[in-house]
């Protein structure tokens, strides 16, 4: 699908917008194995969750419900039945490493299958930990899906992560359930922490000191009335639409605005964002809140270290933003951004050229020059979600009519993207 995105005189108004992609995986997933009726409102409406309601329905869960409101009857921990045929996570990275910690514990084997750009992603940040803990694995090549997990009762273990990676880390929590004892994580750096959050909502037992997460297996997990918060990731496109176009005053309804995720607004109100959050409400133990943002003269900046692995899934977007800003932006320390859907610091870096902004590839990162015009080009998502939505937003300031090829890719996490992003256009 090609979408004409013509120049914007101002993005204003009130919007509000789909369920955090994040947590919505983790209730749905939680929900499975807790004991009775999880009720989830404000589900994502994203194909990647809608891929985890898929597979936990495949495994006997009779999940209730249409749009954005569910019911998961969970059955416990080991109520889950060996699924009749493949476990299909589409694109969705979250689903296939986060279910692959439950699987692992199963008295039978699952095949989880993937899509084209999921089928290249690397899976052996899963495979070790879960073999460590007892569960057989085979995989396309020893490292990418199908995935063929065979499990086993799983023992404990104190896990290192190598890598920065929410998804790594909920994946062991979730085997970690499963072991009797002590299962132990300790991360590089502190990744967003919705699952330690749900894990305390729906009853485990876990104690988080600095970056190490120690969880008891065998708890009694009881089903939740949980509301998801707007997703501050899907967000973060219209607060950048906003900063980049004069005359912009946006407000965003009920964002998710947890610690371990807000980095993007401490980020961008340094370089000068004008960003405020009149108030702040916490629902099932997650920060909540309205965003009100006004175009802004941005400086431009560095990310680095620990702030690039906690804006991650915002960098095509803010990378954008960057060539607007005074001084630029320059991305460090960013080389996962390798192996997400498709490999966005080429991906993003192809696509600035187009719009004749001047931009280096770097082997962990990228640099974008300041004080850049965004021109009017044909845009690629390569089939990628936060590609689609980011040149969107880039085109918004350009100086003409700008296509965006593939543009359904941003149904992978924002079906409603374009219908929102036309709403708020003057
Ligand atoms: C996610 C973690 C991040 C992020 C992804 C969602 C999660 O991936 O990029 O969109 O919900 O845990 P990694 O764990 O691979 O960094």
């Amino acid at each position: 699908m090609r979408k004409v995105i013509t120049p914007a005189s101002s993005v204003s108004g009130t919007i509000t917008l789909p369920g955090d992609k994040s947590i919505s995986h983790r209730y749905a997933l939680i929900g499975s194995i807790a004991e009775g009726a999880t009720r989830i409102s404000n589900y994502s409406t994203g194909a990647d969750c809608h891929s985890t309601l898929g597979c936990v329905r495949a495994l006997g869960i009779d999940v209730e419900g249409i749009g954005t409101e569910f019911v998961i009857h969970g059955r416990g921990l080991d109520g889950l039945r060996q699924a009749a045929g493949d476990l299909d996570a589409g694109n969705s990275g979250s689903t296939i490493r986060m279910i692959s910690g439950i699987l692992a514990a199963q008295p039978f084997t699952s095949r989880l299958i993937g899509d084209e750009s999921l089928s290249r992603r690397p899976m052996q940040r899963i495979m070790l930990p879960l073999t460590q803990m007892g569960a057989s694995i085979r995989a396309r090549e020893d490292k990418f899906p199908p995935l063929e997990i065979t499990g086993a009762v799983l023992h404990p273990i104190d896990y290192v992560l190598p890598v920065p990676s929410a998804q790594v880390k909920t994946c062991v929590l979730l085997a970690g359930l499963y072991a009797a004892g002590r299962t132990v994580v300790t991360e590089p750096v502190r990744s967003r922490d919705h699952t330690e959050i749900a894990l305390r909502e729906f009853g485990a037992d876990l104690t988080v000191e600095r970056r190490t997460i120690t969880l008891t297996g065998r708890p009694k997990l009881t089903a939740r009335e949980l509301a998801v918060p707007a997703d501050l990731s899907s967000a973060a496109f219209f607060i950048v639409a906003a900063l980049l176009v004069p005359g912009s005053e946006l407000t965003i309804r009920g964002v998710g605005l947890n610690p371990t995720r807000s980095a993007l607004l401490d980020f961008l109100v340094g370089m000068g964002g004008n960003i405020r959050i009149p108030e702040l409400e916490s629902h099932n133990g997650e920060l909540v809140g309205d965003i009100v943002v006004r175009h802004s003269e941005l400086r431009g900046g560095t990310i680095d270290g620990a702030l690039a692995a906690a804006l991650i899934d915002e960098i095509p977007v803010l990378a954008v933003l960057g060539a607007a800003t005074e001084q630029g932006l320059v991305v460090k320390d960013a080389g996962e951004l390798r192996i997400k859907e498709t490999d966005r610091i080429r991906t993003v870096v192809e696509n600035l050229r187009r719009a004749g902004i001047e931009a280096e590839e770097l082997p962990d990162g990228m640099a974008i020059s300041g004080r850049q015009r965004f021109h009017a080009a044909e845009f690629d998502s390569h089939g990628d979600h936060r590609i689609a939505m980011a040149f969107a937003v880039g085109a918004l300031a350009g100086d003409g009519p700008s296509v965006i090829e593939g543009a359904e890719a941003a149904s992978v996490s924002f079906p409603e993207f374009w219908n929102t992003l036309s709403s708020s256009l003057a």
